[in-house]
């Protein structure tokens, strides 16, 4: 162990030993790319004693410790020496406006690559469909080498440098990156860094008892151990197999093991303590920076490192190797942006987000809540999440968003809740009950996902449309519903349009796209929920959507006025948001601040009419004539009145 005081000292001392031997390693490209170089190591003397620092929290009990840190430096140069002389211009202008993506022009969408057009040369004849939605930011989900058949959405990776052949290459990938960026749209893509799957080359290795490899995971000889950990897990997929272990018959000769797998049998959880794990990780992540990626999901972040005793998320060390990963991305490929996907408590959602570790993340509070206020007709919770929790550092972004390809877990705070009266698990066995259809008075379709029969724990997956209440309304009800159903869809989009950070559309709620119940008849998807909402892009469909006489029209029109709100008004930049009480339950209001302007914004969660209290139209000097969006009446008492699920937004 290095004393805490003498970090500082021992970061400089191993950088000067380890200089000298990478300078005698690289002398042929240090010579061929000299200029390279000297901002290479610019950059590494600038972030070297934050990587040591972090790297030695985890590693430095190790007596191979300088191996590894040697091996990881020269991987690093390696990886900057092929990074292409456009990204490196792009690292010196993100350098110089770290804060790029707060841009009221900032607008992200989010989609798998077959589902929406096959193949990437689809995706790229697709660029001005995304141009004319406004689109800047676009998440490809993982489109790499998978298993056949089930690979979780492609979440089960079997080579981070090879893609699924039916969708491109990596080449294709490379020039379609450049294209986007072109087109003003960043390349955004996950790095499915928890595990991989059972068929990449490292599982296969392992598999045969190389135990180079099979270090690589957390493979176990006997249930000794996984019981102790399982003591405190939280099972994640519990339809998929009990616990976090699946049995491998094969292993240790034939006497068989036990695999850790968080998510399914076929995913297998890396051994983060293992710093070759931790080396061979970041070096695909410079790969896919090099390839032209600009931002990086970093999926299922909370469970990277695992210790007997606790529930193995968001441990101390899971957020020490994610800020190495950041340092490393500092050092050679200063233009990546991380973005985590913790979908865990608020409180531990929050320890992600730094400029240090992860600079934007999604905002599950905000979706879940959002679909709270819309089955409860009600804002409490919501209206006090973005008091207590919006507000973020200097320097970092929430990542707004009303549905993606995951369900929607209920992960609001319980002594949050508890506050407001609302005992968290009654709450949200009401929110799986309302969110399948099955409470009187709901409008959603939605399905259960993993429900767990020993908690009693369900998650709901449904289109955003069809948890609306679109689905139910075309085919059971009537043009009223319609109407209502269209309002819900666009009121949660009109505040994760407004809210601060950038907004996510989940591509398909663009034009309404119901739920696809035709995954259960495929074998691969039947027993994941998740795909119901995951259709297939029905371009029919969304040549229909300037029609305003339509669904899709209907829908799409309506979110092109509230983009146009959101890129023509600059007080939608930043994160500055204030939680304004309107004595109201059913009107969610808020002001945004950015550089001297204001908009204030009320949210209309019933389905009837309501009053902005005079006092609040005074204080705030609103009147009828600053309207930027959607329809009010002033009474005769000079209130203002909202019309049901309107979202009202005065300059
Ligand atoms: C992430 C993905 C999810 C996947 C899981 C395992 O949470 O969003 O789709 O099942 O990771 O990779
Ligand atoms: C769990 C995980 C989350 C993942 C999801 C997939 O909620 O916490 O990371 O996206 O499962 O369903």
């Amino acid at each position: 162990m290095i004393e805490r005081q003498n970090i500082e000292r021992e970061a400089h001392r191993s950088l000067h030993r380890v200089l000298p031997r990478i300078e005698e390693m690289l002398r042929p490209e240090i010579k061929k790319d000299g200029q390279g170089w000297m901002q290479f190591t610019s950059r590494l003397h600038e972030n070297f004693s934050r990587l040591f620092t972090l790297y030695a929290d985890v590693y430095s009990d190790r007596y191979d410790f300088f191996f590894y840190l040697e091996d990881l430096i020269a991987s690093i140069a390696r990886l900057w020496f092929s990074r292409p002389q456009d990204l490196r211009e792009l690292d010196i202008a993100r350098e110089s406006n770290p804060r790029w993506f707060e841009s009221n022009q900032m607008l992200g969408a989010v989609c798998y690559v077959d589902l929406l057009a096959e193949n990437l040369e689809g995706i790229r004849n697709r660029i001005p469909y995304f141009k004319e939605l406004g689109i800047t930011y676009l998440h490809l989900m993982p489109l790499f080498k998978a298993p056949e058949g089930e690979n979780d959405g492609g979440y089960a990776v079997s080579s981070y440098r090879e893609l699924n052949p039916t969708l491109g290459s990596m080449e294709e990938l490379n020039s379609l990156a450049s294209d986007f960026r072109k087109a003003g749209i960043s390349l955004v893509l996950d790095l499915v860094f928890n595990h991989t799957s059972d068929e990449h080359l490292w599982a296969e290795r392992a598999k045969a008892g190389d135990e180079e490899y099979m270090d690589f995971y957390r493979i176990f000889p006997s249930r000794e151990l996984p019981d102790l950990y399982e003591r405190n897990l939280r099972e994640i997929f519990p339809d998929e197999h009990p616990g976090a272990f699946t049995f491998l018959p094969t292993l240790f000769n034939g006497r068989g093991g036990w695999v850790w797998t968080t998510f399914h049998s076929y995913q297998w959880d890396l051994n983060y303590s293992n710093p070759a794990v931790f080396n061979r990780m970041a070096e695909e992540m410079l790969f896919l920076a090099n390839q032209g990626v600009e931002a990086l999901r970093l999926d299922a972040v909370a469970f990277i490192w695992k210790q007997i005793g606790t529930n193995c998320e968001n441990l101390p060390q899971a957020h020490a190797l994610i800020k190495a990963f950041n340092a490393v991305a500092r050092i050679a490929a200063p233009a990546l942006t991380f973005k985590s996907e913790a979908i865990v408590h608020p409180d531990d959602v929050a320890k992600y987000i730094s400029p240090e570790e992860c600079q934007i993340s999604y905002n599950p509070l905000l979706m879940a809540l959002l679909w709270n206020s819309l089955a409860t007709r009600k804002v409490r919770l919501l209206s006090q999440a973005l008091a207590k929790r919006f507000k973020l550092k200097p320097g970092t972004a929430w990542v707004n968003y009303v549905r993606v390809h995951d369900d929607i877990g209920w992960t609001f705070s319980d002594e949050d809740a508890s506050i407001l009266g609302v005992n968290g698990y009654d709450h949200r066995r009401f929110l799986n009950e309302f969110y399948r259809g099955r409470f009187a008075g709901s409008f959603a379709r939605g399905l259960p996902f993993q429900e767990n029969p020993v908690t009693g724990d369900c998650r709901i997956s449904g289109t955003c449309a069809s948890l609306a209440g679109l689905e139910k309304a075309l085919r059971e009800e009537g043009e009223n519903e319609v109407e209502l159903a269209v309002r819900r869809i666009l009121l949660i989009h009109g505040i994760i349009l407004t809210a601060g950070g950038i907004p996510l559309i989940y591509l398909g709620d663009e034009i309404g796209a119901l739920n696809d119940y035709t995954y259960r008849d495929d074998p691969a998807h039947e027993r994941d929920s998740r795909w119901v909402h995951r259709p297939r892009a029905d371009w029919e469909k969304c040549a229909k959507r300037n029609d305003p006489s339509c669904i899709e029209g209907r829908v799409y029109q309506g979110l092109q006025r509230l983009i146009n709100l959101r890129k023509e008004n600059q007080v939608f930049s930043g994160g500055e948001l204030e939680v304004i009480r309107t004595e109201n339950d059913h009107v969610l209001c808020y002001i945004r601040r950015y550089m001297g302007k204001r908009a204030i914004i009320f949210a209309n969660f019933a389905d009837s009419a309501q009053g902005i209290p005079l006092r609040i139209c005074e204080q705030y000097s609103i009147h009828t004539k600053t309207i930027l969006h959607g329809s009010s009446k002033m009474t005769d008492c000079n209130e203002i009145t909202i019309d049901p699920l309107d979202f009202l937004v005065f300059g």
